[in-house]
């Protein structure tokens, strides 16, 4: 049986994690169907942004690194754009994998349709309505390239029917004839596939001495938040604060992007508390064992990550979204979330209004096995180049 080539493109954190679920589904299921050949943008590079999620996750090294590193988005993206063609050119893949809406998305997907070969994006169709983000024009401009788009959620698959994507298609799939499938998320998969794992392993709750008290979880790295030093202050003022008043330690995992802001744009009032407060525990980035352990065990989440916003759902945390609008908006219209931009009055009220109350979190990203639904359909569509 011939094998269909795929080419992954990894880059920034959740992509290494959100890879690590597709690798598994096609070693476990479909190895002899599907090869696959991954490439690291290297957009992340940091031991606890990137080399801790290979180990910990099970995701193959990669095959090639392009350690393209930290740059305006110009000079980042056309980097990884040039080097991935140069890739593809040599490796001729049948189809490309890329998830999410960094800017190593928008550089593989651009790469793989400019050379015609389809475009899988994983994580399609979810939009901010805010193109002041970067990573709005990222994934609308991948969505538009691709060949197959999964979508993990309705919202976002009703989007892509919005844009005029055809919710009901015939194949052969191509970039002018795309597919969109409602998959669920396999960001799910992994919460369920590494939360029992977690509770054996990680060691840092101990190590934090957080085993036996109540602790709220946080992250902060938007760019809208980081960047703006009235935005960032205010966050802090809250974290302390909602620590402060309600007796509870707060464990803020810290982005790199976040920790080089603080010396610069936290004003003198937040600075001040936050040096004051010894239960505002403030570390290195963690491990993903270590961050369900921290998910799992939290009694809120306070964050502006994609990405934690849902794992805070998917282990039935409430949780503070640090933004004016969110992607994920079936948690907030459920209850189970609200957004507060960077105000410190909305949040304040936002932990209140959370911390007691009963949320039903309803099941809207799938079964966890929406790794082997995205590759069967992979199978069933791309089709190996003679
Ligand atoms: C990127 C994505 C964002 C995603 C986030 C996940 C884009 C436009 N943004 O944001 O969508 O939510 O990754 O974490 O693609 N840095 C380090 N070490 C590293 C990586 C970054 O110190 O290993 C610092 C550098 O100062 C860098 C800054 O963080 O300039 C920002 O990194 P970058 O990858 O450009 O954007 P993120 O904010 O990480
Ligand atoms: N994460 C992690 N360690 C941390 C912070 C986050 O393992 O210190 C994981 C988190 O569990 C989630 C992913 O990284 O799976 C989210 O990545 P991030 O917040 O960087 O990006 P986003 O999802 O916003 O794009």
């Amino acid at each position: 049986m011939q094998q269909i080539k795929l080419v992954t493109i990894i880059g920034a954190r959740p992509q290494i994690i959100k890879a690590a679920a597709l690798s598994r589904a096609i070693r476990n299921h479909f190895a002899e169907s599907i090869t696959e050949v991954i490439v690291h943008t290297g957009q992340h590079y940091d031991e606890s942004m990137s080399a801790v999620f290979f180990e910990e996750l099970g995701v193959p090294k990669e095959d090639y690194n392009l350690n393209v590193g930290s740059k305006s988005h110009g000079h980042q993206t056309g980097a990884m754009l040039a080097g991935i063609e140069d890739i593809l050119l040599k490796e001729k893949p049948d189809a490309l994998v890329v998830y999410g809406d960094t800017n190593s998305t928008l550089a593989g997907a651009l790469a793989a349709a400019k050379l015609l070969i389809p475009v899988i994006h994983i994580e399609a169709g979810l939009r901010s309505f805010n193109k002041t983000m970067p990573e709005e024009i990222n994934r609308i401009t991948a969505d538009h390239v691709s060949t197959l788009l999964f979508s993990p959620t309705t919202a976002g698959f009703l989007n892509l029917v919005r844009e005029g994507f055809l919710p009901a298609n015939e194949g052969p799939f191509t970039a002018d004839n795309p597919n969109i499938y409602h998959s669920g998320d396999l960001m799910l998969d992994n919460s369920l596939y590494f939360g029992e794992v977690s509770g054996k392993k990680s060691t840092l709750l101990k190590q934090l001495d957080i085993e036996e008290s109540p602790f709220v979880l946080a992250t902060i790295h938007r760019n809208a938040n980081t960047d703006d030093a009235g935005r960032l202050s205010a966050l802090f003022l809250a974290l302390n604060n909602i620590s402060v008043e309600n007796n509870l330690t707060i464990v803020l995992p810290l982005h790199p992007r976040t920790r080089k802001m603080l010396d610069t744009h936290l004003q003198p009032e937040a600075k001040a508390s936050v040096e004051k407060n010894a239960r505002l525990i403030i570390t290195e980035p963690v491990g993903f064992l270590d961050m369900i352990a921290l998910e799992k065990n939290a009694k809120m989440i306070i964050t502006d990550s994609g990405g934690v916003q849902k794992e805070a759902y998917f282990f039935n945390k409430p949780c503070i979204i640090l933004r004016p609008e969110t992607e994920w908006v079936e948690i907030v219209e459920g209850g189970a979330a609200i957004l507060v931009d960077a105000d410190y009055g909305r949040t304040m009220k936002a932990f209140a209004d959370l911390k007691d109350k009963a949320i039903d979190y309803k099941p809207i990203f799938g079964d966890g096995k929406a790794a082997e639904f995205i590759c069967g359909e992979i199978v069933k569509h791309i089709k190996p180049r003679k």
